[in-house]
């Protein structure tokens, strides 16, 4: 019986790791935005890093961005605004633990939020 209940939980441990490590979503997409330090035209610059924390690529990666906006040019074919989505990289595939960059300067920062991504090769 003791034994029964020790490959239980083992299995259990075992499915949890293995979903850690595998099974990647929409909550492995991660924005970190940072202050630079530079000020343009009067509003601060913010760095922002969006980082594919899982092994497989994901692509039509959008952010919710309502009501963003920038005195600094953002390169479309990094992050292009569509109303109150921005779709990232045009849309193609974010590799497993790649990241973007890009910066903008508004005051105050927006609070972007991955909104949606297509997971594929797991
Ligand atoms: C912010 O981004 C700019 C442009 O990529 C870069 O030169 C600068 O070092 C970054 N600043 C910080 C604090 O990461």
């Amino acid at each position: 019986m003791a034994t029964v209940t020790m490959s239980f939980i083992l299995i259990l441990f075992l499915s949890l790791i293995s979903k850690g490590f595998y099974a990647c979503s929409l909550d492995n997409i991660n924005i970190n935005t940072i202050r630079s330090g530079r000020e343009i035209q009067g509003k601060p610059e913010w760095n922002v890093t969006v980082i594919n924390n899982c092994n497989c690529p994901q692509l039509l990666i959008k952010l919710s961005c309502k009501g963003f906006q920038t005195v600094e040019n953002v390169d479309p074919s990094i992050l292009s605004i569509m109303d109150d989505k921005c779709l990232l990289i045009r849309g193609k595939p974010l590799e497993g633990f790649a990241s973007v960059k890009f910066s903008y300067a508004w005051d105050p920062p927006f609070i972007l939020l991955p909104s949606e991504s297509i997971v594929v090769g797991c």
